[in-house]
């Protein structure tokens, strides 16, 4: 899809030549598009009452009279802001479905677009194509428009195409994502992940490493091996390197939790819902994802993307309750669940982030149901001790408009981790278990400004329209160019 920036033409939006044009009509404001084929076209809809300006609603109107575009399409939002044109511009497409538009032109009455309606519009539109075919080669693919073009003010022109190109890299990212989240875990497997960082570093010019099991022995992985050793799939440790700045500049450390199949181990989960446990490597497809939005978007600053990835398998040599492990940090860990087991592989990924010395570490996991129970499918848990770390992390939160909702360390949670046999169990009881889950892992960050994102209840849906949202690329990729934008 080529995105474009189109200044509105001195004859009105009506001479805009699209095969179709999509406006937006924000319901709490009554100004028209200024152009008089189309206001008039939009009154006389609303008048026979086939309109309403009112969000969710939207009418299709074949070849209205003066207006250049052959078909129009009348989309009502809540308001002006970003956020209600994604909804309705993603209601506008899906009405569009069917008929055959090479050149989409999409319009906001009133005006006042800005580079956040423009980045919207370009990740609405790329998910709008999105569908899972690799093993479903016969669903139908979406035939979507070669060009998008969004209709502007001259004034605004510049800010508009960066916010489309800020919005196609994100879009993508998100896609790749889902993409890999989607895949079942006999296709996603830690061995497929390797390769598609591989690929993505091709593409994008990143470093790429793929460490082994062997190279993850010699580190001392002891807590991550742990995890691996009841499954047949080889493990991998995946290394991704992003330089946009000077190389002395501290970066920001991005680490995923990609457990291709989480089946609990030997504390085996029920069968219910299981199979969603492929997507318990949404974490580590947001880094995929977000790295792919940095390759493309080259800000000034370095990024480092960190991935261990290995099955949770049950089996005649996996971890047992009781067992002892000692983590890379040299910090021993009693396994009273083998369940919980994307705090094992992510604390010693934490410790080999030292290595990096960040400026920032935040890792994405799937890591626990306790999340979803409070938080839901909406807000992405975020937890951290540095408030000025939590506090870019919520505004990228927000200007993505990709949910996140602050949750507490306090050192009184910690208690529950105590073990007579290790440093530290590696649960505590049912009670504040996302919480509990975060104090495990901030026992391997101190050396530096750390936060953690439990992505459980926002990573994928499960239901009728199952799949990977390829959240929370958005989040990762707006607190990348933040603190790129800080450094410049
Ligand atoms: N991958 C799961 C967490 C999860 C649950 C993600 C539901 C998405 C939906 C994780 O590895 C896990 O099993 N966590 C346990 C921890 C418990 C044993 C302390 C959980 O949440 O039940
Ligand atoms: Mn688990
Ligand atoms: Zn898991």
């Amino acid at each position: 899809m080529n995105f474009q920036a189109l200044a509105t033409p001195a004859g009105g939006l009506g001479t805009v030549a699209a095969d179709a044009l999509i406006v937006v009509l924000p319901a709490d404001g009554k100004a028209g598009t200024g152009d008089k084929a189309l206001d008039a076209a939009i009154a006389a809809a609303t008048k026979a009452g086939d309109f309403e300006r009112k969000a969710g609603r939207t009418l299709y109107l074949h070849s209205a009279e003066g207006v250049k575009s052959g078909r129009v399409l009348l989309s009502g939002a809540r308001d002006a802001s970003a956020k209600a044109f994604r909804t309705a511009v993603a209601q506008g497409i899906a009405a569009l479905k069917g008929r055959s538009v090479r050149h989409l032109a999409v319009a906001l009455a009133g005006n006042g677009v800005t580079a956040a309606h423009a980045e919207a519009l370009a990740i609405v539109a790329e998910q709008a194509g999105y569908v899972y075919q690799h093993t479903k080669p016969s669903a139908e693919a979406i035939p979507m428009p070669a060009k998008v073009s969004l209709v502007t003010d001259k004034a605004e022109l510049a800010e508009v195409k960066q916010g489309l190109v800020q919005g196609q890299a994100i879009g993508a990212g998100v896609a790749l994502a889902r993409e890999c989240a989607n895949r079942p875990a006999n296709f996603c497997t830690p061995t497929f992940l390797g390769e598609e960082a591989k690929r993505i570093g091709k593409e994008f010019r990143l470093d790429v490493q793929v460490l082994d099991r062997k190279a993850v022995e010699k580190l001392g992985m002891g807590s991550f091996l742990s995890v691996a050793r009841g499954s047949e799939e080889p493990l991998r440790f995946i290394v991704m390197q992003y330089h946009g700045a000077a190389k002395k500049d501290a970066p920001i450390v991005l680490v995923g939790k990609g457990i291709t199949f989480d089946t609990g181990g030997i504390s085996l989960k029920p069968a219910a819902e299981m199979d969603e446990m492929k997507f318990d490597m949404g974490g580590a497809a947001s880094v995929l994802g977000t790295m792919r939005a940095i390759g493309e978007l080259k800000p000034k600053v370095n990024v480092v993307g960190l991935i261990p990835t290995c099955e949770n398998m049950p089996s005649g040599i996996a971890t047992k309750p009781g067992d002892v492990v000692t983590s890379m940090s040299g910090q021993t860990i009693e396994i009273l669940n083998t369940d919980a087991e994307g705090r094992l592989i992510l604390c010693d990924a934490l410790t080999y982030a030292e290595r990096f010395k960040p400026a920032a570490v935040v890792d994405i996991a799937t890591l626990t149901g306790a999340c979803v129970i409070a938080l839901g499918h909406h807000h992405a848990g975020l937890f951290s001790p540095d408030d000025a770390l939590a506090g870019e992390l919520l505004e990228a939160s927000r200007s993505a408009e990709d949910p996140a909702w602050r949750m507490p360390l306090d050192e009184e949670y910690d208690e529950a981790l105590k073990s007579n046999f290790a440093d530290m169990a590696n649960v505590g009881s049912r009670a504040g278990g996302s919480i509990t889950a975060a104090k495990f892992l901030q026992r391997f960050t101190k050396a530096y400004p750390w936060a953690h994102l439990d992505v459980a209840g926002v990573a994928y849906k499960g239901g009728a329209n199952k799949g990977a949202t390829g959240r929370p690329v958005g989040l990762l990729t707006h607190f990348v160019l933040s603190r790129a934008g800080r450094q410049a």
